[in-house]
């Protein structure tokens, strides 16, 4: 069981302001995630039961939107926008970087369940580009420098914890 009181509580709380169950879907699927770090199929019948909406509908939302996660990822998401603004000052050349980094491709996990890394599509922050965010932080204005101090940190913090 993902949802528990405390996520109970929640929809209990958001239900009163929302005119149908199925817009508890959406927050409900952010916590069951915050919660378990991604969406698996037990989460989504769990959600469906839970609305009492078809199965189908939640596959659906879940597979729409890219902020919910369909496989395991690791400690720290690593999300590199590679959209038109990112692309043009160079994104896809810190993605090679990272995934020469982590010995990973986008999409993939690193062994030790440290690095999850991927692209996504803008991130609204295109003014600073280029843009990646790491589980809640972003990180802007990018160059390999940046980005390998951060990776630094992140290492050094996952090491000692
Ligand atoms: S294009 Fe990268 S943040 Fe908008």
């Amino acid at each position: 069981m993902i949802i528990d009181q405390t996520i109970g509580q929640k929809m209990d709380a958001l239900r009163e302001h929302l005119p149908t169950e199925q817009s508890l879907l959406l927050p409900l699927l952010h916590e069951m995630q915050a919660k378990e770090g991604w969406i698996s199929a037990e989460a989504m019948k769990e959600a469906a039961n839970y609305l009492k909406l078809p199965f189908a509908r939640v596959q659906e939302v879940v597979s729409f939107y890219t902020m919910y996660n369909r496989k395991p990822i690791g400690k720290k998401h690593v999300q590199v926008c590679t959209n038109v603004a990112c692309y043009l000052r160079g994104a896809d050349k810190l993605v090679e970087g990272l995934e020469k980094r982590l010995g990973i491709h986008c999409g993939q996990t690193t062994a030790d369940g440290k690095y999850t890394l991927n692209e996504v599509e803008c991130l609204a922050a295109c003014g600073t580009a280029p843009v990646m965010q790491i589980n809640d932080d972003y990180y802007e204005q990018l160059d390999e420098n940046v980005i390998n101090s951060i990776m630094d940190k992140l290492d050094r913090e996952l090491t000692h914890g």
